[in-house]
């Protein structure tokens, strides 16, 4: 679906739908098949100046936030480069240190939320170099920053973010890619994430077919009062992005976690009332994910496991949700889509209007 084709419907879920489009746009025209890189002209930093780059410090807010974990993981995972992420709040709020060799990447769909916004004006008073990642063209964050990457996700409309998130996504893939090769990622790996990206809006639109299992999967969730959302390394903020979801529009209570953190805590919630929803990529951690849902059961909580049909869960007892495999770097997106839809028709089947929660705005631009 492109933009305004599904008249009538809530917005968020017209949004969910036009992802495949959305993620064709953010990839059109910056692929370079031939060196298995990207090219981002936006940025305005030459090859030299891309090499120079000792860290990467992603700020955001909300979903753009969690986006941002997942953005650092592919940074690190790619240009082995130190990433990390930070809530543009508390960033600002914490004098931070600005290091001349540190790349700071500003997330946001709107380009206008305050918190962001001061935060690229701190690090640039302070002579630190800042790309935005920004849907849309022309906005306060981007007009801030010294260049970045537009997302073309077309606008976005519903307060949960759905489609610009998924573009965000695809920009952090797309400049782990860049800054990897100015460095070691060799050839052949930028290669395989190229095909991997370009295999990406037929495989969402696979996800989104399966949405009569999710509305089943959802109408279950919605029952509980309360909920974990569970996932390790790759997948934990996957984990947080399901929780928020469902939460600001179900008004469930959703919990995220660290799967390796369960012994720590959360165990001792679970119980046939506390169900979790475990994110299970196919990668070095599965047998250590699949041990730590036994925890679960063993204790009667009911688990949904999203996860790829390559995963063995054994004799687990679980509600199945299968997302088609890319490259495991790739995987974080996928994983993410059913969760959008979960957090939907969880909501719809509680009767809330989805495209105006409870106390939230689309984009927060005062103090
Ligand atoms: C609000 C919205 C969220 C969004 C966040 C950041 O809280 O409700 O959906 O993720 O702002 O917005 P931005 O426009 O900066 O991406």
């Amino acid at each position: 679906y492109e933009y305004g084709e599904l008249a009538g419907e809530p917005r968020m879920y017209t949004e969910i739908l036009e992802q495949p489009s959305s993620v064709e746009r953010t990839l059109r025209g910056r692929l370079d098949e031939r060196f298995g890189t990207a090219h981002l002209g936006g940025l305005n930093l030459e090859p030299r100046e891309l090499r120079a780059i000792r860290r990467v410090k992603i700020l955001g807010c909300g979903s753009a936030y969690y986006v941002g974990q997942m953005g650092a993981s592919l940074v690190e995972e790619l240009a082995r480069i130190p990433a990390d992420a930070e809530a543009a709040s508390e960033f600002r709020y914490r004098n931070p240190i600005i290091e001349p060799d540190t790349l700071y990447v500003a997330v946001s769909q709107s380009g206008e939320t305050i918190d962001t916004l001061l935060a690229v004006e701190e690090i640039k008073r302070k002579g630190g170099r800042v790309i935005g990642l920004v849907n849309v063209v022309g906005s306060a964050i981007a007009r801030a920053c010294d260049g970045g990457i537009y997302l073309h996700a077309g606008p976005e409309i519903a307060v949960a973010s759905t489609k610009a998130l998924t573009t965000m996504y695809v920009g952090f893939a797309l400049l782990a890619l860049q800054l990897g090769r100015v460095r070691d990622l060799s050839i052949a790996d930028g290669k395989r994430l190229i095909a991997g990206l370009q295999r990406l809006p037929a495989q969402i639109e696979e996800i989104l077919k399966d949405e009569d299992r999710l509305e089943e999967v959802a109408g279950a969730l919605a029952q509980a009062e309360s909920m974990f959302f569970i996932g390790r390394v790759r997948g934990f903020p996957v984990a947080r992005e399901g929780a928020q979801k469902l939460k600001e529009i179900s008004y469930r209570h959703a919990e995220a976690y660290q799967t390796s953190e369960l012994k720590h805590g959360p165990l001792a919630l679970i119980s046939p009332e506390v169900p979790t929803v475990a994110i299970v990529p196919d990668d070095e951690l599965t047998d250590r994910n699949v041990a730590a849902l036994h925890e679960i059961s063993a204790r009667r909580g009911p688990l949904v496991v999203v996860t790829h049909p390559e995963v063995d869960l054994g004799d687990l007892e679980a509600a199945r949700v299968d997302v088609p495999k890319n490259e495991v770097e790739l995987d974080p997106i996928l994983l993410t889509i059913p969760l959008q839809l979960i957090a939907f028709h969880a909501a719809k089947v509680l009767g809330h209007d989805v495209d105006k929660p409870r106390n939230l705005a689309k984009s927060v631009t005062v103090e």
